[in-house]
C-alpha cells in the first residue's frame, strides 16, 4: 500500500469519527441561534418530523405541525435544527396512502382533537441531503 493511499484511508477514518462525534453532541463549534419560525428550510424540517411521527404512531389519523414555538440552528459540519413545536391530529386517515399532509385539515374541537408538544433535533448536511434525527420527544 502506498503512503498516499494510507493517508487517504486515515483521513477517511478521521472524517467518520468527526461525523460520529457531531452526532453525539460533542465537538460543536457554533452556538445555536434563533431563526424565524417562517424560515422556508425550517418548514421542511418540521414536515420531516411529522412524517417521522406518523411513521411511528399507531394512530388511525395523520398528525401535522400546528405551531412552532421556538426554532434554532447551529452550524456543525452541516446544520443542526432544534425545534419546539406542536403537532395535532388531522382528519386524514393513515390507511389512505394518497393523503397529502399539506391538504389535511385539523380535527375540529371535540373527542378527536389532540395536540402534542414536541422537541425535535435534526442534524443535516444540506449539500449531500444526508440527515439524522437526534432527538424527538413528544408529550401532552
Ligand atoms: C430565542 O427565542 C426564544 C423563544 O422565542 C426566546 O425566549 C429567547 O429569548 C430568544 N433568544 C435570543 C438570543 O434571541
Ligand atoms: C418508518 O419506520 C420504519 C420502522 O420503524 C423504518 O424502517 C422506516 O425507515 C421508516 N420510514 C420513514 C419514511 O421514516
Ligand atoms: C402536496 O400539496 C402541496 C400543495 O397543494 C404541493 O405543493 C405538494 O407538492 C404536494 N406534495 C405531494 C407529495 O404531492
Amino acid at each position: 500500500m502506498s503512503l498516499k493511499t494510507t493517508l487517504l484511508l486515515l483521513l477517511g477514518v478521521l472524517e467518520r469519527s468527526l461525523a460520529v462525534s457531531s452526532h453525539h453532541g460533542r465537538s460543536m463549534p457554533g452556538s445555536p441561534y434563533n431563526i424565524s419560525t417562517d424560515d422556508k428550510s425550517l418548514q421542511k424540517v418540521v414536515l420531516k418530523a411529522a412524517y417521522s411521527f406518523n411513521n411511528q404512531s399507531n394512530d388511525a389519523f395523520l398528525f401535522k405541525p400546528s405551531a412552532i414555538h421556538r426554532a434554532q440552528t447551529q452550524v456543525v459540519k452541516g446544520i443542526r435544527y432544534i425545534v419546539d413545536f406542536d403537532i395535532s391530529r388531522t382528519v386524514c386517515h393513515k390507511r389512505n396512502k394518497n393523503n397529502n399532509l399539506t391538504n389535511c385539515d385539523f380535527q375540529p374541537a371535540g373527542r378527536l382533537h389532540q395536540t402534542f408538544r414536541c422537541h425535535f433535533e435534526m442534524w443535516m448536511i444540506p449539500w449531500t441531503n444526508e440527515n439524522k434525527i437526534q432527538v424527538f420527544t413528544c408529550g401532552p
